[in-house]
């Protein structure tokens, strides 16, 4: 949820290459876009900004060696060129991702004008005047920070000022912050986080921060992770962390990271959306790639509590609902499965004896993120599935579990998504090999084999056969879908899928549900996704075509009710993970029909790191 990228480097290409990195972080934040940078002059920053999306900006910069930028989901402030960010206030330029919560109660002690209604100038605002403060108290005799007439900076006493001022500063904000600062008259960039994400890239003469690793993948795939609390300052090919709460000076450790530049690209796809669903022809077999000992490791904190809880949002959620299905069948567990927004309630049940898992594939959403936080402070034992291995939640948990699916681009999650369930389902089996029930293995070939049926099945004709039913389903203006068992949390993602990226409404129910009420909907024709072809579910959707309904089955075998079949390979426990992937095709497609950018949908942005 906004995207911020910063460069220190030495040529003077810094304008340039943050616009090119800010369109790799666009599906963070597509509101505004802006973009600060230190003209050669250093007195000078130059900001532009503009509303709209920046992946159609194409332009030149002048020359400057740092610079940084923002792509905006909009919280504080609608969507206009004032509220984009940078913001400058003083001698103070900054970028912020995140939520100042308390912004109004620091807003009003200011007699200043602001240009914009958003909390981040707010946080400009406050430095600024902690700046000025700090050097007042010190007597600095470095007048350009003390906001008064001219004079030489000295560099290292003017970065311990800055240091002091952010710590200043944020010990004011409640909520989430990952800011970047230039100063006036200072060299390099100022970052600082909590909550929000940063990471460093460290390139040769030049090193770069951002929101996420595809920002700089292009430059280095080594990079230094700032944790919460922690602040740097780098320039060029210098970093200087230090912890804000200790002020320690910090040593980093430099990690290579696996991915590729190509990984998050689109290739020969028109979108990410439809790349990463064809890419689920190997992500599910990397999702599986744990040892045994990985595995029982996690399954351990299951085995010695007396309450498991899995958080999550969205579609991860539904993938913690089709996992709370997993352990019930697989090792006979009862999970409580809650959308992390929902938790407050139920957190009086959280102690040292509970293990809460958390899905996400950001590893940053912000509901997810305050739940851990607040159990870890309960002493429960944390579990964290997620894409990104570096995450917050990833550092948090007391077990990790990377899902491994690669960069995932798109808003709609559809890869990152059958890994999570790839993932959970093995996990159950290694919940019942320490209950001596089943083994891994059992579960580790079931899954095996449906990633054999996936790669095998997902192909041009597959998804041409697809494209077609979208084409004759765009126009409608509502849609149901049913499932039962673990297809009823898939019906349920299906859902979300198609509202998200085509914007028709899409009602989901479980099979069994629809005769105790939402039937009334059903017209002439209303279009029905109807989730497997057991008996049972068969039942429903004959029960809706007697009704008028057209039923559009996504089943392993074919029936006379459906007026369209979408195939699918049988595969055994693991059903719901090949039954979600004609939804996300269709779902692709709705949106192509329907005029609209799948990886861009309105109002939503990848990482929801605001609550
Ligand atoms: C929908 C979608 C969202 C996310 C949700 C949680 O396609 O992607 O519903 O699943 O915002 O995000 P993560 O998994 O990053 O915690």
């Amino acid at each position: 949820m906004c995207g911020i990228f910063a460069i220190s480097g030495t040529d003077d290409q810094a304008g340039q290459k943050v616009l090119a990195g800010l369109k790799k972080l666009e599906y963070r934040g597509y509101d505004s876009w802006g973009i600060a940078l230190k003209y050669r002059e250093k007195n000078e920053v130059i900001i532009k900004k503009e509303v709209g999306k920046i992946s159609n900006i194409d332009q030149e910069f002048p020359p400057a060696q740092e610079a940084f930028g923002h792509s905006r989901w909009a919280t504080h402030g609608g969507v206009t060129k004032e509220n984009a960010h940078p913001h400058k206030f003083g001698k103070v330029t900054l970028v912020h991702n995140g939520i100042f919560e308390n912004y109004l109660e620091e807003k009003k002690l200011f007699t200043e004008k602001f240009l914009s209604e958003t909390d981040s100038e707010v946080i400009a605002a406050l430095l600024d005047k902690n700046i000025a403060e700090i050097c007042t108290q010190k007597q600095c005799i470095f007048p350009l920070l003390a906001g008064e007439g001219e004079g030489e900076v000295d560099q290292e006493f003017a970065k311990k000022i800055i240091f002091d001022a952010i710590v200043k500063t944020v010990e004011k904000i409640e909520g989430r912050f990952a800011i970047l600062v230039f100063v006036d008259g200072v060299d390099g960039i100022f970052a600082a986080r909590r909550g929000s994400p940063l990471i460093l890239g460290r390139g040769k003469n030049e090193t770069f921060i951002a929101s996420d690793i595809p920002a700089f993948l292009k430059y280095t795939n080594v990079v230094n992770y700032l944790d919460d609390d922690e602040m740097v300052w780098v320039h060029q090919g210098e970093a200087v962390y230090q912890n804000m709460k200790s002020r320690e000076i910090i040593q980093k450790r430099d990690i290579e990271v696996p991915w590729k530049e190509e990984q998050a690209e689109k290739g020969d796809f028109p979108h990410f959306m439809i790349k990463e669903i064809f890419e689920q022809k190997d992500t599910i077999a990397r999702a599986i790639n744990h040892d045994d000992e990985e595995l029982l490791k996690a399954a351990k904190l299951l085995e010695n509590c007396n309450g498991a809880y899995i958080v999550a949002c969205g579609t991860a959620h539904k993938v913690a609902m089709v996992a709370e299905y997993y352990f019930a069948r697989i090792s006979g567990r009862k999970v409580n499965v809650v959308p992390a927004s929902e938790m407050p309630d139920f957190e009086r049940f959280i102690n040292e004896k509970t293990a809460v898992i958390a899905i996400s594939q950001s590893g940053e959403t912000a509901d997810v993120m305050e739940v851990l936080e607040r159990s870890k402070k309960k002493s429960a034992k944390i579990l964290a599935l997620t894409n990104v291995e570096s995450s917050s939640m990833a550092r948090l948990a007391d077990v990790h579990l990377a899902i491994n699916a690669g960069p995932e681009k798109a808003v709609a999650s559809t890869k990152a998504a059958t890994s999570q369930m790839a993932l959970a389902f093995l996990l159950a089996y290694a919940d019942a090999e320490i209950r001596g029930i089943s083994k891994i293995n059992v579960g580790r070939e079931i899954l095996r084999s449906t990633a054999g049926i996936i790669n095998d099945n997902l192909n041009p004709r597959y998804e041409e056969h697809i494209r077609e039913i979208a084409r004759k389903l765009f126009p409608e203006e509502k849609l149901f879908i049913i499932g039962r068992g673990t297809l009823y949390p898939m019906a349920l993602e299906a859902a979300i899928k198609i509202q998200e990226v085509s914007y028709i409404p899409a009602l989901a129910f479980a099979a069994g549900e629809l005769k105790h009420g939402p039937i009334a909907l059903i017209e002439n024709g209303t279009p029905c996704i109807v989730l497997g072809s057991d008996l049972e579910t068969i039942s429903n959707a004959t029960e809706l075509k007697s009704r008028g309904a057209r039923i559009i089955g996504v089943a392993t075998k074919n029936d006379e009710v459906f007026d369209e079949w979408i195939r699918v390979a049988d595969c055994d426990g693991a059903q719901a993970i090949a039954s979600v992937i004609p939804v996300q095709i269709l779902a692709y497609h709705l949106a192509i029909f329907r005029g609209l950018d799948p990886d861009m949908p309105r109002n939503l942005a990848k990482s929801v790191t605001v609550k």
